[in-house]
């Protein structure tokens, strides 16, 4: 009987004591996220991020470093996404307005109609930062942005690279974004040029509304249905990628034709591990949103930026803050997106 006893006793000291330790715990990371909370406002600036759409990965992660940068620099942000809905964006801007925010940081869904969301903004005094994607003719405080020009650039330059002659397709992104323009830019000085020449035949160049992954999906199919040998897909992004690898599967074409593809997503980082995916462009995001937040902290501080660059929007120079892209194969995915740690070696390898 005493034996009994002294063994429920001692598996209730235990007991008491494990709660005791996840208690403690507990109010330790309670007191740390008080801390960092108080931290977090010691600024008193508040950034107003007006987001176009948060569809592709990338999105999440421009979101998530932007907010823990600003976090560690004492900022607040309101975070607001128009699921690529642009009169959802204006009015999404005006509540941010009403917040009271120092600095718009706005990812336009079109380029043009966004132009109602600066205006507002700089009525109400407050700076603006196209993030990413230019507003056009709303002489906005900053654009920043990776170049893509270079992106469409380095696409075609890969492409020609690996398949010098043949059928290419041309799937661009949404019209209203002003990044497919530029891309076409880029990728028309290398490809126009060959194919005037006759080395490479332009099958067609069509639009994906939304950058919709679905759009690339039917474009290709539509192709493929006709019979056209397709040897190439400048496909504008890795969602559209994705698409268009999905209708040459079906048509057990997948690795056959060379698909390009943007922004160094996981997914398609594996399917260049699968060998159906050609390429990618990397845009090392963190980057961009941690320098975001330092601009608009700036702005909002009424310190003046000085970037070395202008652009062009329609009506207005205005500054222009570029990061470089860079073209991504097999031949060097673990030496730029994992040695950066943008993805880890087992995620992209180790499924
Ligand atoms: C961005 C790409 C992105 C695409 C679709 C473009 O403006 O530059 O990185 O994949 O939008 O959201």
């Amino acid at each position: 009987m005493r034996r009994y006893i002294t063994v429920i006793l001692s598996t209730i000291l235990i007991a008491l004591i494990i709660l005791l330790i996840i208690d403690t715990r507990e109010l330790k990371n309670l007191s740390d996220s008080r801390a960092r909370e108080s931290e977090g406002n010691n600024n008193g600036i508040k950034i107003g991020l007006s987001m176009g759409t948060l569809k592709e990965d990338r999105w999440l992660r421009d979101r998530d470093i932007f907010v823990a940068r600003a976090k560690a620099l004492g900022t607040d942000v309101i975070v607001q996404n128009a699921n690529n809905n642009d009169e959802d964006q204006v009015e999404q801007v005006n509540y941010l307005l009403s917040r009271g925010i120092d600095v718009l940081v706005i990812v336009p869904n079109d380029r043009e109609k966004s132009a109602d969301a600066v205006e507002a903004a700089k009525k109400a005094g407050v700076k603006v930062i196209a993030y990413d994607r230019l507003v056009l003719k709303s002489n906005v405080d900053l654009y920043i942005s990776f170049d893509s020009q270079e992106v469409g650039k380095l696409m075609a330059q890969a492409l020609v690279d690996k398949v010098p002659r043949g059928n290419y397709l041309i799937i661009n992104g949404d019209p209203s974004d002003n990044n497919t323009s530029l891309l076409k830019k880029g990728y028309d000085d290398v490809l126009a040029p060959l194919a005037k020449a006759g080395e490479i035949n332009i099958i067609a160049e069509e639009w994906a509304e939304d950058w919709m992954s679905e759009y690339a999906f039917n474009i290709t199919e539509k192709y493929l249905q006709k019979g056209t040998k397709i040897d190439a897909i400048l496909a504008a992004d890795d969602m559209l990628a994705a698409g268009a690898i999905r209708a040459l599967s079906e048509y057990k074409l997948s690795g056959k034709a060379m698909v390009t593809g943007q922004d160094a997503d996981l997914t398609a980082c594996q399917r260049i591990v699968d060998g159906t995916q050609f390429m990618t462009v990397y845009k090392p995001v963190d980057r961009l949103a941690e320098e975001a937040v330092d601009m608009a902290v700036k702005l909002a501080k009424g310190e003046s930026i000085s970037v070395p660059n202008t652009i062009y929007d329609g009506k207005y120079d205005v500054p222009y803050y570029v990061l470089q892209p860079v073209a991504v194969d097999i031949s060097n995915l673990d030496d730029t997106v994992i040695k950066d740690g943008f993805h880890n070696y087992d995620e992209i390898y180790g499924r």
